[in-house]
């Protein structure tokens, strides 16, 4: 599995914890930015990690910010992106198995980084059932196909 992530200013502690998770779980990565505390533009840091999983360059992002809505806001514009914003380990266990989401997206203003690390270990491991879920996520896809 190959996971692009990215982050903005208020999301860079946050975004380092994950990455160390990445590493520990041998799961291979690209750090699209942001690289620092220094005030950026959220949009600017999720569209390429959204791009680049809507086109298959990578399987799966992980997008952080303040509160992780503005990240998760402008990455289910991209066709393709079911983005999660996912505070509890119980969400972001069901957004695997229900809806194949690809992105996941999170605030580092919302929750500590033990949770989210426990938070992204669950979704990283955590397969889609497929099923009667398949038929759901497929009628997104229909309506994307159409507009
Ligand atoms: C930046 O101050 C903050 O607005 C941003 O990190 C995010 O929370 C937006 O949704």
């Amino acid at each position: 599995m190959k996971v692009a992530i990215a982050c903005d200013h208020g999301g860079f502690n946050l975004k380092n914890e994950i990455v160390s998770l990445l590493e520990e779980l041998n799961i291979e990565y690209e750090d699209f930015g942001c690289d620092g505390s220094c005030s950026v533009d959220f949009p600017d840091y999720a569209l390429p990690v959204a791009e680049k999983v809507a086109n298959g360059e990578f399987d799966r992002g992980i997008l952080i910010c303040g509160t992780g809505i503005g990240m998760s806001i402008m990455a289910n514009k991209v066709k393709g992106i079911r983005c999660a914003l996912c505070h509890d380990v119980f969400s972001a266990k069901a957004t695997r198995e229900h809806n194949d989401s690809n992105i996941l997206a999170m605030g580092e203003r919302v929750i500590g980084p033990g949770l989210a690390r426990e938070i992204a270990h669950t979704w990283l491991t955590t397969e889609f059932t497929g099923g009667r879920h398949e038929r759901r996520v497929g009628k997104i896809t229909e309506y994307e196909a159409k507009n």
